[in-house]
């Protein structure tokens, strides 16, 4: 038997105002370099925050382009290291908190951002105290060991990882989420469910992963559409947000799959937001696994209440984008056939490498075929 091992945050904080409490969980001395969403920011609840860590805070930072791009960590790390901060806390979306956490891990190191993304130097040791406190219910950015960043250049998006990246504290207070607009709940859920079912079929889920995963699914099937309609439904938003944790304490550990695999060149290329992405190619890459994953998702099925056999998994996964108003295809993105070679070329990530079906760059043909 192989032994498993698990890494998670030192500390993780959930629940209703447990953003409140992010000052005692920063190191003394702590001189914060604060990166923010720029619509948290605004709210009352984001407000809240950034003022109970004000004494602490050297400077705010908003303005984190979606997919973040390696000058908007440039930019953080001339921050950082101008104002010799010690901390980086971010809240926001995953892009926020990505790009805080390359910024967290390179500000005490020499070169720039391009230098470890292309893998010209390497990271040795632990960063700066990083602690992330996430605005939507979807990335699962706070549990992860890696940051995913886009060269502008050769949209190249691809992960900086290193196992310690991890935050030091996850702070998941699902009313950072009361302000996350409507489209932004669906496809950043969408991405949690994604994320759920990829960790439950991975070659390396176990038990612990597994339980985590089918979990996240259900509060996703039974909390999503609901957090969509009402976005001021708290008991709904704090199922996401616990779904969206529970999702990353699954992946972080198993990996992904082809759905991430694809999503990533398919979103550099066509502009196409990451939840929406994964949103959207769902679909055939379920239909795709089937074959290999029956057994799965019909366990998947019967965990989460929705029926018994695989197909009654597919049926809901499919229903649940079709009521969220998911594109069925790339259509409005203008993905054209002389995209598939960049898609093809650059799909070939760790996620779609351990894919619990093998995929060919023909299949990957069929399944953009079935995307125009
Ligand atoms: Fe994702």
């Amino acid at each position: 038997m192989s032994i498993a091992s698990y890494s998670y945050p030192r500390k993780i904080l959930f629940g209703s105002g447990a953003s409140l409490n992010l000052s005692g969980e920063l190191p003394s001395g702590a001189k914060v370099l604060v990166v923010a969403g720029t619509t948290v920011a605004k709210s009352p609840s984001g407000r809240k925050v950034l003022e109970t860590i004000a004494p602490a805070t050297c400077t705010v930072y908003t303005g984190v382009p979606p997919e973040p791009p390696l000058e908007t960590v440039d930019e953080l790390l001339a921050i950082g290291r101008k104002y010799m901060v010690n901390t980086v806390v971010a809240v926001g979306g995953g892009s926020v908190i990505d790009a805080a956490k390359a910024a967290a891990a390179l500000i005490p190191v020499e070169g720039r951002t391009a230098d470890y993304f292309f893998g010209r130097l390497h990271l040795q040791r632990k960063g700066l105290f990083f602690a992330a406190l996430p605005t939507t219910a979807g990335t699962g950015a706070e549990i992860t060991n890696n940051a995913v960043l886009t060269d502008r250049e050769s949209r190249i998006k691809q992960s900086l990882r290193h196992p310690s990246m991890v935050a030091d504290a996850a702070v998941v207070d699902p009313d950072l989420t009361l302000s996350c607009p409507r489209e932004l709940t669906a496809f950043s859920g969408l991405d949690a469910f994604v994320q759920a079912f990829e960790s439950f079929t991975s070659p390396r889920a176990s038990a612990l992963t597994r339980a985590l995963a089918a979990e996240a699914v259900r509060k996703i099937f039974h909390s999503l559409e609901e957090a969509w309609k009402e976005p001021e439904n708290i008991r709904a938003r704090t199922e996401m947000a616990e779904a969206s944790m529970l999702s990353g304490m699954a992946f972080s550990q198993t990996g992904l799959g082809a759905v991430h695999g694809l999503a990533h060149p398919v979103g550099s290329l066509l502009g196409v937001p990451h939840g929406l992405a994964c949103a959207i190619l769902m679909r055939p890459v379920l239909e795709f696994n089937l074959p290999v994953c029956s057994e799965q998702y019909a366990d998947l099925a019967d965990r989460t209440f929705i029926g018994s056999d695989a197909r009654s998994f597919l049926r809901a996964a499919g229903d649940l984008a079709e009521k969220l108003e998911v594109p069925e295809n790339l259509r409005s993105f203008a993905l054209h056939r002389s995209d598939f070679e960049f898609i093809i070329k650059n799909c070939r990530s760790a996620s779609m490498k351990q894919n619990p079906r093998e995929m060919t760059d023909r299949d990957v043909e069929a399944i953009l075929e079935k995307m125009l």
